[in-house]
């Protein structure tokens, strides 16, 4: 069941957000090669405390960290370790803030040095994905719009649209409903309400969207180990758009 937010609520997602927001700049200014993910899991955590809101991802379903930090290969919840970053490496940082018991999330790709510029490429195609999802999102519009506008984007380059995992609603809980894959069918779906709160988080890998979850139960590799980019943002569905809750 999707919970349509009212104003209130909205603003207090929208200072979670702003937290999140304001934690992927400090890490974007302290990012660099040489250091361990853990150390890039202690500015988030840091960074999140000292604004007055907690980590959400920090024993979530028994995720060990604060941040999830993940590299190259890659997709998604990488467990913050002593892998080092090293020149030419992404790395996304997806961090979800919970502040006075609502939440916002968000996620940057950060190219540590000198990326080559195939992956620069599959960096900067998987945040276009992003907007290009929200084009014309507004109170009415199919939810598979989102999807399909992202795969047209990342496909049409040649990318993979990660499959097996979707944005979300959010609000009192980090994961609510709707399920907002990456990928779908115009027109299909059902028509999102003003107020609806989403994470549209593109995840778009360098050639075979499959993938492998490793034995630690959380870190979600491709298959093929080639790289794989994240880009997310909470938003707010609006009667006449989309407002961008952590940009
Ligand atoms: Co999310």
């Amino acid at each position: 069941m999707i919970h349509v937010k009212n104003e209130k609520e909205i603003e207090r997602i929208r200072e979670a957000c702003r937290i999140v927001r304001e934690t992927l700049e400090f890490v974007g200014s302290r990012i660099q090669a040489g250091m361990s993910t853990r150390e890039v899991d202690e500015l988030v955590e840091r960074y999140i405390r000292a604004s007055g809101a907690n980590p959400s991802c920090l024993g979530y379903g028994g995720f060990p960290a604060s941040a999830c930090v993940s590299v190259n290969e890659v997709v998604v919840h990488g467990i913050p370790n002593d892998r080092i970053l090293k020149d030419g490496d992404i790395v996304s940082v997806d961090v979800v803030a919970d502040k006075d018991g609502y939440h916002g999330d968000a996620c940057r790709t950060f190219c540590i040095g000198a990326v080559s510029p195939e992956v620069k490429q599959l960096v900067k195609v998987t945040e276009e994905c992003f907007f290009k999802g929200i084009e014309g999102l507004r109170a009415g519009t199919p939810l598979y719009d989102i999807g399909y506008r992202v795969q047209k984007h990342a496909e049409s380059h040649g990318y993979g649209v990660i499959r097996s995992y979707t944005g979300h609603g959010i609000g009192r809980e980090m994961h609510e409903d709707p399920s907002v894959p990456n990928f779908g069918r115009l027109g299909t779906g059902m028509r999102l309400k003003a107020g609806t709160v989403l994470c549209i988080e593109p995840m778009i890998a360098m050639s075979d969207w499959r993938v492998q979850v490793l034995r630690d139960g959380w870190t979600a590799v491709t298959a093929d180990r080639k790289p794989a980019a994240h880009y997310e943002n909470t938003v707010v569905i609006r009667e006449d758009g989309v407002e961008v809750l952590t940009l």
